[in-house]
């Protein structure tokens, strides 16, 4: 009753941009081939940009595209204005503290899927060598990664590798090795993360390994349950322009998944090869014609690089300038939460069947499958867990919500007012004595039952009148984050 009341309010509200704060970050997981809210059960698809300001090889030991909170505030006030609820980020350094930024995307409600590796040394496998590279120190890293995000709840999930195999040399070589990364991946977080957080991979934009290689990464192997992806992230650049459905060949895409048992998604679109964008592919992949194979996507990419693939340009000051298919992608992500495609999608889940894990083959077209993997190498660090710290959320300030730098509009004129992200989830911090401890799995509450009597107690004491930080000084102490959105740039 209150939450359709709730929906008629946001219907009927006058602007478009004002949302409510309602409840804590809630983990996504996954049922059959989609994903969902693991609280509300609401379906959830993804809708993002892959953000990796600078390219991968910017990450250092001194910076990464979440260790700096002041361009985090810039870029996720822009995340909301484009109306995404996912990033995709290529590599990070675990060296470096993440709690700031993550805290502010939890509280713009927004997701993080992360590729574990980066191209630093021992942090990446060889595609044409990988027994090269897979070793304890890759090892050590990757475990690193997931130490850290596994704690927050806006890491959606998490990229085993990234194109890893993009030509007949490295599908000769590398196909198992990726497997036994996802395997390894799988145990680690089984065994020491505090939730089941899904592990995937992301391909290449060649049909010859795509397809085959999502279907080697998906099976079931007897001796190794745990060895198969969670979900598949396509690379796809083949619909450029005025295309549609048919023309684009996005059609033969979702018959070659449409009985895919894990969600699929474009971990990246955007063909640039007809400027500027238009992004009309959108209004395909979130349609009838998509939803029940596809779980949405990612546009590359958010800043402008040298391979022309941006929506905003950045000065080296900081300074942000939008470019024109950041203001194309923005229509296009609007249109789609019309109330006819949300029922859509709706409507669409709810017609969806469990279809049983098909069994592993001896062979795969185009790939090979029987190099030998040093087995085991993974088990004593998956038993004792890696020396790490563990991302956790912050209180944060008012004014840590406000970008800093200028930001212009495709048309030059200089946004004025405050840039402040809109906190749309409360974060709620629990700090205890004990944090190094690693807490057993059972523990966690059942998700599809939030203690309601807590929740609402919480929420009376929940102040909406402005941002509150409240502690209270004890061995658990909870800090409410409050926000009502406020003042915007005007200009938007
Ligand atoms: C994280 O998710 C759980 C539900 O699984 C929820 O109880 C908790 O409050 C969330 N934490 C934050 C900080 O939002």
């Amino acid at each position: 009753m209150l939450h359709s009341l709730l929906k008629i309010v946001l219907t009927l509200s006058i602007s478009p941009l004002i949302r409510f704060v309602h409840g804590s970050i809630n983990p996504v997981e996954i049922h059959e081939q989609h994903f969902f809210d693991s609280v509300t059960r609401e379906p959830f698809f993804i809708k993002g940009v892959d953000y990796q300001p600078g390219g991968s090889s910017d990450v250092t030991s001194k910076q990464d595209p979440l260790s700096d909170p002041k361009i985090c505030a810039r870029d996720i006030f822009l995340f909301q204005k484009l109306g995404i609820n996912t990033i995709r980020v290529y590599s990070i350094s675990p060296d470096l503290n993440h709690d700031a930024c993550m805290t502010m995307m939890a509280a713009a409600g927004i997701y993080l899927i992360l590729d574990v590796n980066s191209p630093m040394e021992n942090q990446h496998l060889n595609r044409y060598e990988p027994w090269t590279s897979y070793n304890h120190n890759y090892l050590q890293h990757i475990f690193e990664v997931i130490e850290e995000f596994g704690h927050y709840n806006n890491t959606l999930g998490f990229f085993a590798g990234n194109e890893i195999i993009n030509d007949g040399h490295s599908a000769k070589r590398s196909p198992s090795y990726i497997r036994a990364v996802v395997g390894d991946m799988k145990s680690y977080i089984k065994k020491n993360s505090p939730r089941g957080i899904p592990v995937g991979y992301s391909a290449a934009d060649d049909l010859r390994y795509r397809i085959p290689l999502s279907q080697y990464l998906e099976c079931h192997r007897e001796n190794e349950p745990d060895s198969s992806i969670d979900f598949y992230g396509v690379n796809s650049y083949q619909w450029c322009g005025q295309q549609t459905f048919q023309t684009s060949g996005y059609d033969q895409l979702v018959s070659a998944y449409k009985e895919y048992t894990k969600p699929v998604f474009f971990s990246e679109f955007g063909c640039n090869t007809i400027s500027p964008r238009s992004f009309a592919e959108v209004e395909a992949l979130y349609s009838t014609d998509m939803i029940n194979t596809f779980s949405g996507g990612l546009v590359y990419e958010f800043t402008q690089e040298p391979n022309n693939y941006g929506l905003v340009a950045m000065d080296r000051d900081g300074t942000a300038h939008l470019l024109h298919d950041f203001v194309a992608l923005q229509n296009r992500y609007t249109a789609i939460e019309s109330n006819e495609f949300q029922m859509i999608r709706k409507n669409a889940i709810s017609l969806m069947a469990a279809a049983p894990l098909p069994a592993c083959k001896d062979k795969y077209e185009n790939i090979q499958i029987d190099e030998q993997v040093p087995q085991d190498l993974a088990k004593d660090l998956v038993r004792k867990g890696v020396d790490q710290k563990r991302g956790k959320y912050l209180s944060l300030k008012d004014s840590d919500l406000v970008s800093e730098f200028d930001i212009y509009d495709e048309n030059g004129v200089k946004l004025n007012g405050k840039c402040k992200m809109e906190v749309v989830n409360k974060i709620e911090i629990l700090q205890s004595d004990d944090e190094h401890v690693s807490q057993p799995k059972e523990s966690n509450p059942d998700p599809r039952e939030p203690p309601r009597q807590a929740e609402k107690q919480k929420e009376k004491e929940s102040n909406a009148a402005s941002f509150l930080t409240l502690s209270v000084p004890s061995a658990f102490f909870w800090t409410t984050c409050f926000l009502y959105f406020a003042l915007h740039c005007n200009a938007f």
